[in-house]
């Protein structure tokens, strides 16, 4: 089989680059960075991946020079450019102004790898540093008005650099370009992704051997697809599924799960209500991090005290999770990669679990575009592999706490945002609460900006984009749908309690369903709701809106609802108890996360 090697630089895209190329054929394996180059030689051609580090920093991570000398074509990208111009010579710099989301690159020379594309090209960025003088041998074949060297070449070595993600789906002709790659190193496309299932299937009857297997089903698409397939694989003696309700559960979720188990024949799927076990543990806490952490290991001590009831011998089973690639890569799972939040599947007791070998992940390798494909496969209905995704920590994310003490916010960062957006007509503040973001492969938590003006979201598009990109204490922007005229708000003290549980249920109850109505649900790929510890001047909490459109969740992009959606949702929202102030979320990831925490 002939293949090409991704390098882990521990770029969060570095896996989709190995995605992508499947996609298009080619079978394609993530290594390490510092895999030596005698070990490459099977390979037709190997891509450098992103990464979290500067090229510029002492410690950043390197690669074996060898590589260079075994006469197969290397392609770099991000920081995988700037790494392969610095070796071969040339020279990076560290950014003045950083460059994240859409940029167009208009393409001035002729090269294989820009066969078929247009003079400009929809391309996606995400850096700081950038490459400032090229090696001897190379050109420039596409630049941006903020990026000289955006795509260069020595074609007489077969060297490519791209400072763009054309593994994203915001490059609009990125899988193009990849595809090009691939002709380049003279790849046959012989990757079927259908054997997936039979290489699976073996893997997980080798790993579990005498063991039985034990899930926990939250009913969303993961887990589900997981439980068929366990189930499939191992017969349903071998398995057991446990349904916890931890409290943070949509409105009437976990009655949907049991129901929807029961009608498709699991009898093997037991449910448990730990609202308050999770409830009391997160009493008081703040720090998104601890809530996650929490979370997490309250699921592991929920599941130790069923064994117990349940008198199962731990060492007989084996645990499993519906874990798939973005929950590893974002939870610093690979070598190099920043941690942006530790997923609900990645806290320290699971991790311990994983390094005794007692935990099984069958989608560990795939996106949630593979996992919904292999749902297809395994026959799961459309309504349940199309649900929108809902994070395992749920609402305990979705409510965001506060102790009541924010940061000041400097005076010159009001006063230079305001400077900023009054060109456009719009009134700018920050507000003084953080979310995450993810900012050039590293975590940020920073505060969001909020924007008041006219409702023309091609220019709030560009003035979020702006801001994040200007100001270092900005990750998020959102925008005012209804809001009073002084946008007067003041932070509360505000934990996660049921009171503030049961109206951020009301408000999302409300969102889906609106979403339903008007036909939308399909298109929008996820749309969290976001309860602010924040109250306007009638003493009212704000709530956030968040509807994004994505692939895989490495990359999204908020999408406008249409006007008529978006005004029932107002008035609905507006006619729940203790509920104020209603803000948009428009900004793309990167800079921020799909969630807020
Ligand atoms: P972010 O917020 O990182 O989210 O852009 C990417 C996707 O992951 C989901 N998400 C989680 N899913 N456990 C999960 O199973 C978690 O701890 C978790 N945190 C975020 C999020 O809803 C989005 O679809």
């Amino acid at each position: 089989m002939e293949k090409i090697a991704v390098l882990d630089f521990g770029g969060q895209y570095a896996h989709l680059i190995a995605n992508r190329i499947r996609r298009l054929r080619v079978y394609s394996e993530i290594l390490p960075n510092d895999i030596s180059a005698s070990e490459l030689g099977s390979f037709r051609g190997i891509i450098l991946s992103g990464s979290p580090f500067s090229t510029l920093d002492k410690q950043s991570p390197g690669f074996d020079g060898a590589i260079l000398d075994l006469k197969i074509p290397v392609l770099g990208l991000c920081y995988g450019h700037q790494l392969l111009a610095k070796k071969l010579g040339g020279k990076v710099c560290r950014g003045q102004r950083r460059e994240y989301g859409k940029a167009v690159i208009n393409i001035r020379e002729k090269s294989p790898l820009f066969s078929g594309l247009q003079e400009e090209e929809q391309v996606w960025m995400s850096h700081g540093d950038s490459v400032e003088m090229l090696p001897t041998g190379f050109i420039t074949l596409a630049s941006t008005p903020e990026c000289t060297f955006a795509a260069v070449a020595d074609h007489s070595r077969n060297f490519y650099g791209l400072q763009f993600h054309p593994e994203v789906t915001d490059s609009m002709n990125g899988m193009k370009v990849l595809s090009n790659f691939i002709d380049i190193c003279g790849c046959k496309r012989d990757w079927n992704s259908d054997t997936f299932l039979n290489e699976i299937s073996e893997k997980i009857i080798a790993v579990c051997g005498n063991r039985k297997v034990f899930l926990l089903v939250s009913g969303g698409v993961d887990s589900s697809v997981s439980f068929t397939l366990l189930n499939r694989v191992l017969g349903s003696s071998k398995v057991l599924g446990l349904h916890i309700d931890n409290g943070l559960m949509r409105h009437c979720e976990s009655n949907a799960v049991i129901e929807y188990m029961r009608e498709h024949g699991f009898d093997n799927l037991k449910v448990i209500d730990a609202t308050e076990d999770f409830l009391t543990a997160l009493t008081g806490v703040v720090d998104p991090e601890e809530k996650r952490s929490i979370i997490g290991n309250m699921f592991l001590k929920v599941k130790e005290k069923a064994f117990g009831e349940l008198n199962l011998n731990t060492d007989e089973w084996i645990l499993a999770q519906g874990t798939i690639y973005p929950d590893t890569i974002e939870s610093a799972g690979t070598k190099h990669a920043d941690r942006i939040k530790t997923h609900h599947n990645r806290v320290d007791l699971i991790l311990e679990l994983i390094e005794r070998g007692h935990v099984i992940e069958p989608l560990a390798q795939l996106y949630k575009d593979e996992v919904r494909e292999l749902g297809e496969k395994l026959g799961l209905p459309g309504n349940l592999i199309w649900r929108h995704p809902f994070p395992g920590p749920g609402l305990g994310v979705r409510v965001l706490c506060s102790d009541g003490r924010g940061e000041t916010i400097p005076e010159d960062v009001a006063r230079d945002l305001q400077v900023l957006v009054e060109s456009d007509n719009y009134s700018a503040t920050v507000i003084p609460i953080k979310s995450v973001g993810v900012q050039g492969d590293e975590r940020s938590y920073a505060h969001p900006a909020l924007l008041t003006g006219a409702c023309d979201w091609k220019l709030l598009e560009a003035i979020s984009t702006k801001i994040t990109n200007n100001f270092r204490s900005i990750n998020r922007v959102v925008y005012g749908i209804k809001t009073g005229k002084t946008l007067k708000y003041s932070l509360i003290p505000a934990y996660i309690t049921r009171d503030r549980l049961e109206k951020l249920r009301a408000v999302d109850d409300l969102v889906t369903r609106q979403l339903q109505k008007s036909g939308e649900y399909d298109t929008v790929w996820q749309m969290p709701v976001v309860l602010l510890p924040l109250v306007n001047e009638s003493g009212d909490e704000c709530v956030v809106l968040r509807p994004i459109v994505s692939r895989e969740a490495m990359t999204a992009r908020f999408i406008p609802l249409k006007n008529e959606t978006l005004e029932a949702i107002v008035k609905g929202v507006s006619s729940i108890k203790g509920i104020g102030d209603i803000f948009y979320d428009i900004t793309h990831k990167p800079p921020a996360t799909i969630e807020w925490e």
